[in-house]
């Protein structure tokens, strides 16, 4: 079973969903396909109730989008990096030639507004600030709030928000941050196949974006959303992932992912309710890290909801993943420089709180052979 930081696991019915036969994509199928989408993504963006923003749906990863996000503004980029995803939107915007500088914050951190702040009155103004809301790579999850105002202050650069593995996993409140323009795959918390990505920008981005040039036809953001609002995706897109995303946002907003009794209204409370089922396992996985004496790597602050990242002290991080591997679970060895100091475990999407103490309790039995070995 899949336990890394996604993809993670996809439920039999979405899979099912997948398999479906191939359609016409300028076909009455495919149009009905993208407004079975349409209701939910508010949802899953956090839009406030008459949100001016524009939602769309494109064939490609989530790097895809984090390329088109940057297409559609100027050239002064701010990037915040406090991992590898972020470090990923710096090198992205530099290849892209913008005149991109790097505000570089510790791994396991979240920036700070004042930081952010003193840097903004030092080298601003900027065009766009990019952020990784959740790095995936640490299992930093970074507030927005208080973010918004600092930005608010230093001219409103468009705020380029990574919200890959958080959507669907917590709030994303795309209005209330102010973002202009986030994004993100549908293998993390969204629980499917990866393959297609959603985003949802601000109407001051599209102006914005218009009145650019953004150098790319299969990567325009602007070629993107206003394909999906008329119903015409710009290339032929991947039919069978739109049917798994539309039934997975259905049953989200039906309350049908949640755990069986629970007491949630059809809408926001049903997505409030996944959000609450993921901060219950970041809770209960930073629980069981403790009893066998191991910290997150995060502070504590900033401990994602979606993965958590646990310094990895003495253990032998790749026997431990190995351990694990052979009993069915599968679990992440920490990324890039922290390989072997860390490990990680995506406790999203439609994962149970049940099936976590399984994880756990196998866990318990592979470092309770461990340590007799040791
Ligand atoms: C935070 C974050 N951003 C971006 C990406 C890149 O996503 P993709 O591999 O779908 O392009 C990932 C992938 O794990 C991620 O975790």
């Amino acid at each position: 079973m899949l336990w890394i930081p996604g993809p993670t696991e996809v439920r039999p019915e979405l899979l099912a969903e997948c398999a479906r036969p191939a359609i016409g994509h300028r076909s009455a199928d495919m149009r009905e396909l993208i407004e079975r989408v349409d209701p939910h993504l508010p949802w899953a963006f956090g839009l406030d109730t008459g949100s001016d923003a524009h939602v769309g749906v494109h064939s490609t990863s989530a790097s895809g989008l984090m390329e088109a996000s940057l297409r559609g503004v100027g050239a002064r980029v701010l990037a915040v990096v406090n991992g590898a995803f972020s470090r990923r939107f710096f090198q992205m915007a530099e290849l892209l030639g913008k005149d991109v500088e790097r505000l570089d914050v510790a791994w396991g951190a979240g920036v700070e507004p004042d930081e952010l702040a003193a840097r903004l009155e030092r080298d601003g103004p900027f065009d766009a600030v990019t952020l990784v809301a959740n790095e995936t790579s640490t299992g930093v999850r970074t507030p927005l709030a208080g973010l918004t105002e600092v930005l608010a202050a230093h001219g409103r650069p468009m705020f380029l928000v990574d919200v890959v593995s958080l959507i669907a996993g917590a709030p994303v409140d795309f209005d209330a941050h102010a973002v202009d323009f986030a994004f993100a795959g549908v293998q993390k918390a969204l629980a499917l196949p990866p393959g297609i990505a959603v985003c949802c920008a601000s109407q001051r981005y599209m102006a914005g974006a218009r009145a650019i040039e953004r150098g790319s036809w299969a990567l325009d953001p602007v070629r993107i959303i206003e394909g999906h609002a008329a119903r015409k995706t710009p290339a032929t897109p991947c039919t069978p992932l739109y049917y798994g995303l539309a039934r997975q946002l259905e049953d989200i907003s039906a309350g049908v992912t949640l755990p069986a009794g629970a007491d949630a209204a059809p809408g926001a409370a049903a997505w409030d309710a996944r959000f609450a089922r993921h901060e219950r396992m970041r809770s209960r996985t930073a629980a069981w890290a403790a009893s066998h004496g191991l910290a997150p790597f995060p502070q504590e602050r900033f401990a994602s909801p979606t993965v958590s990242c646990v310094a990895a002290g003495s253990l032998d991080t790749a026997a431990f993943v190995a351990g694990l591997a052979e009993r069915g679970f599968s679990i992440s060895n920490g990324y890039g420089d922290l390989k072997g100091r860390t490990f990680r475990i995506g406790h999203m999407g439609d994962h149970t709180e049940e099936a976590l103490e399984e994880l756990l309790a196998a866990a318990d039995a592979v470092l309770a052979g461990l340590s007799q070995r040791a």
